[in-house]
């Protein structure tokens, strides 16, 4: 019998520059999208994956992120003794529970590996999931959910993946194809981020994992790579290496990559389209602004 995926590592202490000067002051994984921040978005996937074990690795400044998950006991009390259920309950779902969820500091901002590294402690002879929250993956099954019923079937590592347009393969991990299933993929190696023209193919990695400890043991190794950063794919194609199977799963859904200004507005937009108290508004206004430019043209 297959050990269960229980536990997943939320790597959050990246600088996150491209959001400057906004997280300066405020963790990207914060920022919101139409009325959640992202990171509820994440933890909502995992909870329907059957992840029971939160581990967070954050660095300086981002304190707002453990507050968020705190309770809110004297904003709870003003909305019951106002009578907002509705608003009460939706506080009430952000909840975690006492011992579920665990933070752990990167020191140093040293890379992706570096940080699922720092939370080896919390990890034992099990697999387990890493999440990146700036990826955002609409789905009607959640992405994670997808790739733990693949992973019943599989057991190994598996990559979330999905075919790029050939120029953009420069800024993923690539994976090198052994054989292609269509949803699942088998692999006979990895790069991160390949000089143009040298990727091995189109199927990049995207941020949901499921992994087996041998790649933590890899990462002890602390070598850098690709830009000076210790790199999780480096450490998985390791561990494919030494004999284990490293899956790519073509997820179904959309992801949108809420780690760049545009894949932010691009999610703000499809999600708020999705809400039925928003998207008439929001069609109108759209809809006003196309005619607009195309009379202006
Ligand atoms: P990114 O490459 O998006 O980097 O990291 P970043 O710092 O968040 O953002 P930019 O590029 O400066 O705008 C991908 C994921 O890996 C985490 C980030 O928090 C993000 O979830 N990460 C990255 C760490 O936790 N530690 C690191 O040292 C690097």
């Amino acid at each position: 019998m297959r050990k269960r995926v229980t536990k997943a590592i939320f790597p959050v202490a990246g600088l996150g520059t491209r959001f400057l000067p906004a997280t300066k002051s405020v963790p990207k994984e914060i920022m919101t999208l139409v009325d959640r921040p992202l990171v509820q978005y994440a933890i909502d996937e995992a909870r329907a994956a059957g992840i029971k074990e939160f581990i967070f690795i954050t660095s300086r400044g981002k304190s707002a992120l453990e507050d968020y998950f705190d309770n809110a006991p004297q904003l709870e009390a003003e909305l019951r003794r106002k009578g907002k259920e509705d608003l009460l309950e939706i506080l009430k779902s952000t909840n975690m529970d006492s011992g579920e969820i665990a933070y752990m500091r990167q020191h140093k901002p040293l890379g992706l590996g570096h940080a699922v590294w720092c939370a080896r402690r919390f990890i034992a002879n099990e697999p387990f999931a890493v999440i990146l929250p700036d990826d955002v993956i609409a789905a009607e099954k959640p992405c994670l959910q997808q790739m733990v019923e693949a992973f019943d079937e599989t057991g190994g590592n598996m990559v979330a993946a999905m075919d790029v347009p050939e120029a953009a393969t420069k800024s993923y991990g690539i994976l090198d194809i052994k054989e292609d299933m269509g949803r699942i993929v088998s692999t006979k190696g990895m790069v991160e981020k390949p000089a143009p023209g040298s990727a091995p193919s189109n199927l990049a990695v995207i941020g949901r994992y499921i992994l087996t400890p041998t790649v933590l043991q890899k990462l002890n190794r602390k070598q850098a790579g690709a830009g000076g950063e210790i790199q999780l794919t480096d450490a998985i194609d390791a561990a494919r290496a030494d004999g284990e199977e490293v899956y790519g799963y073509r997820f179904q859904g959309q992801r949108f990559d809420c780690g760049s200004k545009a894949g932010f507005l691009q999610a703000t937009v499809a999600f708020a389209l999705a809400r039925d108290d928003l998207r008439d508004d929001l069609w109108n206004y759209i809809t006003d602004m196309v005619h607009a430019d195309k009379a202006a043209q």
